[in-house]
């Protein structure tokens, strides 16, 4: 009964909290729904609590919402996705893709009518906040004190400004090993997550937890690529590791997809250890992109064929200990790290 509630969005509000202990979680992004899709078999396999759909879960690209809707069908027919709905509920959030346009921010100009066609496909009920308020972003919570979850989904598309271009010659980002779209903007009116979102954040973040897990549809911490991501508004990034640090939100892990390959980057710039496990795609892989440089990554590899994340959490210690995996087509591990919750908290 909890799994139909919470895949209704009728439970788990940012107010409630679910008594669901979460020892497993997937999560994916990038899945286009124009190929097949076996990979919903190992997820269900894995047998996951709770799956996080991060973004591009489907390749809508598009301002006609019949369309939309036509392609969030064609993801809803997939055989595989059924069956993890009969399985657990799925939490979802957006990048540029299901948006509607690639590489979109807050010009797009039906994020109107695109938010409420997305809600309509996962099932988010006419009177959840995410109906009334501009973006999708959410917050839930599950498990009881001392083995208490929250997991943030945030909204990186409806607010956010434009990164700017990078105008290097090509031979030069080569030789850099960049893709090299973007580079970073230090300006400060420059945002990310809009005012609204953020002032919503710092509240989520104040709320006692044992672990959070933040989602961010483009990677947070890898930030050198040139792809879109929080490396090219660095001010705003900034702000985030410091409101990390203000509210006192111990054991935050950050989530990613959008790049078409696996890692897990780290970073020292926040207030304690922050790591950031992206996991792309469900269906779309780029060695290329994998090959991109990224000083901050501490997985074994870059990995660049179809996955998901799997999330372990083990609460027999006195603090929980964190497995992130990434799993492969055939339910491969391609790599794991594991964190101490203990670790992610200011010295
Ligand atoms: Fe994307």
């Amino acid at each position: 009964m909890l799994t139909c509630m919470l895949a209704a969005g009728s439970a788990g509000r940012a107010e409630e909290v679910s008594p669901m202990v979460l020892e497993t979680i997937a999560f994916g992004s990038c899945a286009s729904q124009n190929k097949p899709q076996p990979i919903w078999d190992e997820i269900v396999r894995a047998k996951p609590q709770l799956f996080l759909a991060i973004g591009d879960n489907i390749y809508g690209d598009t301002t006609d919402m019949e369309v939309m809707k036509a392609k969030y069908a064609e993801l809803g027919a997939k055989p595989g996705y059924q069956e993890l709905l009969k399985t657990c509920p799925v939490l979802a959030t957006w990048d540029d893709h299901d948006y509607g346009v690639n590489d979109g921010g807050a010009g797009y100009t039906r994020k109107v009518e695109s938010q409420q066609v997305m809600l309509d496909f996962y099932k988010v009920p006419a009177d959840s906040a995410r109906r009334k308020r501009p973006g999708v972003y959410e917050s839930w919570r599950f498990g009881p004190d001392g083995k208490r979850v929250q997991i943030i989904l945030l909204d990186l598309r409806y607010f956010r400004s434009r990164a700017a271009k990078d105008s290097r010659p090509a031979e030069e980002k080569k030789r850099q090993n960049l893709v090299g779209w973007y580079v970073p903007d230090p300006d400060p009116k420059l945002t990310v997550l809009g005012d609204a979102q953020w002032a919503w954040l710092e509240e989520q973040l104040k709320l006692p937890a044992d672990l959070r897990i933040i989602a961010s549809s483009f990677q947070l911490i890898a930030g050198e690529k040139g792809m879109e991501s929080w490396g090219c508004f660095p001010t705003e990034r900034r702000r985030l590791y410091d409101l990390i640090g203000s509210t006192g939100a111990a054991g935050t892990v950050f989530i990613s997809g959008d790049v078409h390959f696996s890692e897990i980057s780290k970073t020292d710039e926040g207030p304690y250890p922050l790591y950031d496990f992206t996991s792309s795609g469900l269906t779309n892989s780029s060695p290329v992109w994998a090959a991109a440089v990224n000083p901050r990554r501490a997985s074994p590899i870059a990995y660049a064929e179809p996955n998901f994340g799997l999330l372990k959490i083990d609460w027999s210690g006195p603090s929980p200990v964190l497995t992130m995996e990434a799993r492969g087509l055939t339910g491969n591990t391609a790599f794991s790290m594991t964190v101490k919750a203990s670790d992610l908290k200011k010295p």
